[in-house]
């Protein structure tokens, strides 16, 4: 049975037409480490506020502000994916949240591959199933997550 997760295709990406749609061919290349299904995929810009909500859990941690700076620097790419343990592959296929451990201990990740920094380290996944949900309506409100469930569950039987 598949799962769906949020993922987002940060600002640094999203500079270059070029580099998303490369990222987008990797996603959902049909191989084993892949074969994401791309349910929805939106362009977003963000005020400060919408940053702040959204990353509310690390408020008043030493990135918040930078984190949240560099969220708003320009537009990126909302994806709502759908797989297998969506939830876990697709973290797994970014890789660790700094990109230089990435690179020292898992190179084939995406973070280690385009990731700049702690802060700009290109991608967002949903951690469990409960965010997946909130992350979920929060970029995709019209999307009826537990209808698309029963779907998955009517075709799977
Ligand atoms: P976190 O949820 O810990 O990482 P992940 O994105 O891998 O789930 O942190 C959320 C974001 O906060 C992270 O993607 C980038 C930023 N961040 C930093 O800038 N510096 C840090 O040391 C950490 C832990 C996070
Ligand atoms: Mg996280």
């Amino acid at each position: 049975r598949r799962q769906l997760t949020l993922a987002l295709l940060k600002p640094d990406l999203c500079a270059n037409p070029n580099t998303i749609s490369k990222i987008i061919s990797r996603i959902t290349a049909t191989n084993h480490h892949n074969n994401f299904e791309i349910i929805r995929q939106r362009e977003i810009l963000w005020r400060q506020q919408d940053a702040e909500a959204f990353y509310a859990e690390h408020r008043g941690r030493f990135f918040f502000e930078r984190l949240c700076g560099y969220m708003t620097s320009g537009p990126f790419t909302a994806l709502v994916l759908a797989r297998q343990n969506a939830i876990k592959e697709w973290r797994a296929l970014i890789g660790p949240t700094h990109p230089w451990r990435a690179r020292m201990n898992a190179p084939n990740t995406l973070r280690s591959h385009y990731g700049l920094t702690d802060t700009r380290n290109s991608f967002h996944g949903s951690d469990s199933d409960e965010t997946a949900n909130r992350e979920i309506e929060f970029f995709f409100p019209e999307l009826n997550v537990d209808a698309w469930r029963r779907q998955e569950e009517k075709e799977a039987a």
